[in-house]
């Protein structure tokens, strides 16, 4: 089994559906809401869980019932949860709009993750023994680099999630393995559009790249080599929240589990668009029979 380190954010989403999201000044009656544990690290910690690795997840909930909620989401997914904290106050919260088209528009609060400032006693240990660690930018940054500097330290492989997107310190992408944008936030990191520019440009500050290209699939680079594009299932999209995230979750299993990269591409792809075709974000993270069956 793939031993997988999750240093992240819990969020509890609070999401609205609606036809089209409002514009400014503008109020719209939507259709539901719901209330659906999420957060970009624990929906890769769930993902990976349910792909069949052996998760630990690092980061904090608030001391609210949210947190408590946020910690049965990632037990019952068969994450484990003992160096996860709770903070005193509130937990994370995403709010999330999602339209008829499946897109979704978010603003995070973030909580109990912005006390996570920096590795706790004992986060260093677990990190070394395994086998790769995910970091995404929803905690502080100087977080993030305590983690995957430690991850370095022990020869661990280091997966980052750009997101939400913001300018990199080099610091942090000096100890990057595998840094996987989605299209926007690769332009934002390089300034650059396109997608093979900007895979292009993103080598020049980390060994191997995936961008991800939402329904079009996502692009590989790596130095020295011809990038490659793998596509996404074609599927409708009810909700796309967390796609992302069950991409990363199931990667980082197969790559773990030894699959070359372009099959590892494939189930992680065929793992989110099983997730785009429900609604929700861990609750629509699926289970490793149904990615092999899909993939
Ligand atoms: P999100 O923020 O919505 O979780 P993201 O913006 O981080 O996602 P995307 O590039 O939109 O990332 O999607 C990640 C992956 O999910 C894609 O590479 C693709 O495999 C899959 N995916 C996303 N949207 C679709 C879709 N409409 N149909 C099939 N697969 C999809
Ligand atoms: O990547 C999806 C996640 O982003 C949501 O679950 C929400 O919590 C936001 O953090």
């Amino acid at each position: 089994m793939t031993a997988i380190a999750v240093l992240g954010s819990t969020n509890m989403d609070l999401v609205a559906y609606v036809a089209h999201a409002p514009k400014r000044g503008e109020t719209v009656t939507g259709r539901e809401f719901r209330t659906i544990p999420g957060g970009k690290g624990a929906n890769q910690a769930v993902a990976a869980a349910r792909a069949g690795g052996e998760v630990s997840m690092v980061g904090a909930v608030g001391s609210d019932d949210f947190g408590a909620l946020l910690r049965h989401t990632l037990v019952s997914s068969g994450v484990d949860i003992d160096l996860l904290r709770t903070a005193d106050g509130p937990s994370g919260t995403a709010h999330i709009v999602v339209d008829d088209e499946g897109a979704n528009s978010i603003v995070v609060i973030p909580g109990a993750n912005g006390t996570v400032t920096a590795l706790a006693p004992g986060d260093e240990a677990l990190i070394a023994t395994a086998d790769m660690l995910l970091l995404q930018l929803e905690l502080p940054l100087s977080a993030v680099l305590d983690g995957a500097e430690a991850a370095r330290r022990h020869g661990v492989r280091t997966i980052l999630t750009p997101s939400p997107a913001q300018p990199l310190p080099p610091e942090l992408l000096a100890v990057t393995d595998l840094l996987v944008p989605n299209e926007h936030e690769a332009a934002t990191l390089t300034g650059v559009a396109d997608p093979h520019t900007a895979a292009e440009e993103l080598l020049r500050l980390v060994p191997e790249v995936v961008i991800t290209l939402g329904s079009a699939g996502s692009l590989y680079a790596t130095r020295g080599a011809t990038p490659l594009t793998v596509p996404a299932p074609e599927v409708t999209a009810v909700d796309t929240t967390g796609a992302g995230d069950t991409f990363v979750g199931a990667l980082a299993v197969a790559l773990g589990e030894g699959k070359p990269m372009p099959q590892a591409l494939g189930w992680a792809a065929a793992a989110a668009a099983l997730c785009v075709q429900r609604p929700g974000a861990s609750t629509s993270m699926p289970y490793r029979s149904e990615i092999d069956n899909a993939s």
